[in-house]
Formats: structure tokens, C-alpha cells, sequence
């Protein structure tokens, strides 16, 4: 007879499911790009997702846009140029895996201005009021000028969530969807297993990359912030009225090539509330009107929300967290699709070969307790 102690401890190993050594929390585009890069150097990786459509990569506008967001220098700055940089080739690589198209777009971005001290970051690329609407025409006539960003760029973050989705299922991901992670069970300095709706789950190493949630099962500060968005489409799909991405100082709009013009975006502090409101979508369709009329006459096709995961500088939290096995890939705020190539590379390195990346220091969450 087995003492009734171990009994209950084998009966225990026994329950868990140990489906590989790395588990990534959370089927968003970091978590997902993670997986993908993980597998793509040998790895063995799962990923448990509560529900692929209510992640914030499924509500991005897309907008691949370090110089537009104003970043200023510095280390955030740094990786998101780092990661738009990346893309143009990750894209390839990624395609080629998924046989589904993203609609990367190195289309540029331009901010238009209404008066010079609309956007406080940029000191040059200044365009006269002339060059402006010669290079896009149907701005509206109270456009004073504005800043170009040649090198910034777009893509669907819907298809690129799309494309990860398979791609990493293509080399052999398992991705457990509709399963919650209810528990990271910890003791002492390691996470034991993880408690999720689906019974429990072990593996040597676990990544949280749960996106606005992540508060729910690690005390760290990551926060939703409301994002209402809006897509309208243009009658001829052979006529397209913009050619590249405007980033307003009320608003932004982002073209796509197939006439769908998607506009955003609120940003709202108030927590998880669900749903599209009529003072959101008023405000979305005064800004974008007021910067392009002819949307006024354009279809109405779509509204949407989503859950931008925040933290208190607008920095992720990346790298080594207070658990020896668990590392944090969260708090992407505005910018998380724009950082999924970086994240993915620099995390699948610390974690495979301990290779900590120059910018890491810069991320890390301890930042936040002092
Ligand atoms: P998410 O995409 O939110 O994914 C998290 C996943 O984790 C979800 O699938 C969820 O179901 C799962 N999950 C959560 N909790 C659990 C749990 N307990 N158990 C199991 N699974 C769980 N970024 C840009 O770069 N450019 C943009 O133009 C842009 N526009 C945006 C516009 C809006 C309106 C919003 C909301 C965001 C925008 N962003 C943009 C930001 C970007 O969308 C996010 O930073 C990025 O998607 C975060 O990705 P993620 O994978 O970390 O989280
Ligand atoms: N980066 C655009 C947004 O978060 O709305």
C-alpha cells in the first residue's frame, strides 16, 4: 500500500497535463510569436488561450508606427524601430509558413496638423500645407501641413493574428483554445503548475503573455484601456482615396488595399465594460470627418472595442519575472503589434539560451517596485 501522502502526490502527477516543456498563457500576437519563434529554434511549446477573438490583437488598427506615436528617445523608442525594422522580412518568413497573407503595407504614415504644435515630437519631416495635399489629396482644407514617415508602416493585425494562429500550428504547436488559466500556482521562487478550467498543467518553463488580464493571476501592473474603433468602405476598391496612413492629432485612419478604411480610436479607463457606445462612435466619425469629408458619404461596415493591456509608463514588462521558470511578455499598450517580431525574438532567446538582450534591463517589472 502506498502512504496516503504519496498517493494523493502521484495521483496528482498523474492529472497534469504536460503537454511540453515551455506553456505560453495567452493566444494574443505576443504570445503566439513566442510560440513561433520558440518552435522555429527546436523547441517544445504549447499555448493555452482563453478565447483567440476577445484579444486586443483582433481590434488593432494595425499601424506600424514608432515616429507617428511620438515615442520619445530612449529604450521604447528603440525596440519599436528595432521591431518595425524587423517586419518586412518576419512577414516573409511568417507567410511562407501559414499560406496566409497579413497585408503588411509599407505604405509610410502621415500626420497631418491643424496647427504646428499638433504633434510635439517630431523636429523634422515637416511638410508645407502644398506638399501635403499634393501627396494626399482629400485632406480637409484646415490641414496646415503635417509630418511624413516614410518608413512607417501597417498591416491587418486581424490576418496577422490569423497567420500566427497557423502558422504555429503548421510546426506542431498545440494550441489548447477555450481553456482559462485560473491559478499560476507558486511555491517558494517556482511556479509548480498552472490550475486552468481544463484540469492542471505542468511544464519546466511557463511564459504569461495574457495580454490586459494579466493582473488576474500575477499581482503586476497591467490595466485595460478602452479602445472603440470603426471601419467604413469605400464604394470603388479601384479608387482608393488614401494611399497611406493618417495619423491625426484627434484621430487616426488606416486605408487597407481592398477599399476597408478603419478608424480609431477612444482611449478609456474604464476597466473591462464591454461594448461600442454613441458617444465613442461620435466622437470617431466627427475626427475622422473632420480630417477626410468624403467619409461622411462612405459606408458604415463595422464597430468594434478592444482592451489595449497598459501599465503605468506605457512600456511592456519583458524578461524574468519573480518566479525562476515564469517569464513576462506583457503590457504592450498601444504598441503591441508593432513590437510582436521583437518580442517573440528577444523572449525565445532569453528563454531558450538565457541571452539577455541589451534592452532588457529596461523592461523588466522591477521597475515598478521601488
Ligand atoms: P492580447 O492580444 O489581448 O491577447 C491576450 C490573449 O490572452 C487573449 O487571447 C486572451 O483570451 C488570453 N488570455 C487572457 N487571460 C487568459 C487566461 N487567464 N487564460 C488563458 N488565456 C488568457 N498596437 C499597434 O502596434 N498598432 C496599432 O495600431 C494598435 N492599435 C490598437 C487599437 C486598439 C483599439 C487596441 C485595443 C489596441 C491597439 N494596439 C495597437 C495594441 C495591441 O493590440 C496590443 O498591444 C497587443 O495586441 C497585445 O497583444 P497580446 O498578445 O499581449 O494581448
Ligand atoms: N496604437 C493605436 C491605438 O492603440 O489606438
Amino acid at each position: 500500500m502506498l502512504g496516503s501522502g504519496l498517493a494523493v502526490w502521484l495521483a496528482l502527477i498523474f492529472s497534469m497535463k504536460t503537454t511540453a516543456d515551455i506553456l505560453i498563457l495567452g493566444g494574443g500576437v505576443i504570445g503566439l510569436a513566442i510560440a513561433l519563434e520558440l518552435k522555429l529554434q527546436g523547441a517544445s511549446v504549447a499555448v493555452l488561450c482563453r478565447q483567440f477573438e476577445e484579444a486586443a490583437s483582433q481590434a488593432a488598427a494595425g499601424m506600424l508606427a514608432p515616429q507617428a506615436e511620438g515615442i520619445p528617445p530612449g529604450a521604447m523608442r528603440e525596440l519599436c524601430i528595432r521591431s518595425r525594422d524587423l517586419y518586412p522580412e518576419w512577414i516573409q518568413k511568417l507567410e511562407s509558413i501559414s499560406g496566409q497573407t497579413t497585408d503588411y503595407w509599407a505604405c509610410g504614415i502621415m500626420a497631418p496638423a491643424y496647427c504646428q504644435a499638433d504633434f510635439p515630437h517630431a523636429v523634422t519631416q515637416w511638410q508645407t500645407a502644398t506638399a501635403i495635399h499634393q501627396q494626399q489629396p482629400n485632406l480637409s482644407d484646415e490641414v496646415i501641413g503635417g509630418w511624413w514617415f516614410p518608413e512607417d508602416a501597417q498591416v491587418d493585425s486581424r490576418k496577422l493574428a490569423r497567420s500566427l494562429w497557423l502558422a504555429v500550428q503548421e510546426l506542431g504547436v498545440t494550441i489548447d483554445s477555450g481553456v482559462t488559466v485560473q491559478e499560476i500556482v507558486r511555491q517558494a521562487d517556482r511556479v509548480t503548475h498552472l490550475r486552468t478550467s481544463d484540469g492542471d498543467y505542468q511544464a519546466a518553463h511557463y511564459i504569461l503573455a495574457t495580454g490586459s488580464w494579466s493582473q488576474d493571476l500575477l499581482p503586476i501592473p497591467v490595466v485595460p484601456r478602452k479602445g472603440q474603433m470603426m471601419a467604413v468602405r469605400v464604394p470603388d476598391p479601384t479608387q482608393l482615396p488614401l494611399q497611406t496612413v493618417l495619423f491625426g492629432s484627434e484621430s487616426y485612419i488606416v486605408p487597407r488595399q481592398d477599399g476597408r478604411i478603419v478608424i480609431g480610436a477612444t482611449s478609456e479607463n474604464v476597466g473591462f465594460l464591454p461594448g461600442n457606445t454613441p458617444a465613442g462612435m461620435q466622437q470617431l466619425m466627427r475626427r475622422a470627418t473632420r480630417l477626410v469629408p468624403a467619409i461622411a458619404n462612405y459606408t458604415i461596415e463595422e464597430f468594434w472595442y478592444g482592451f489595449r493591456p497598459a501599465t503605468p509608463d506605457e512600456w511592456p514588462l519583458l524578461g524574468t519575472s519573480a518566479y525562476e521558470n515564469l517569464t513576462l511578455a506583457t503590457g504592450h499598450y498601444r504598441n503591441g503589434i508593432l513590437l510582436t517580431p521583437i518580442t517573440g525574438q528577444i523572449i525565445a532567446n532569453w528563454v531558450l539560451r538565457q541571452e539577455a538582450d541589451a534592452v532588457l534591463n529596461a523592461f523588466h517589472w522591477s521597475r515598478f517596485t521601488a
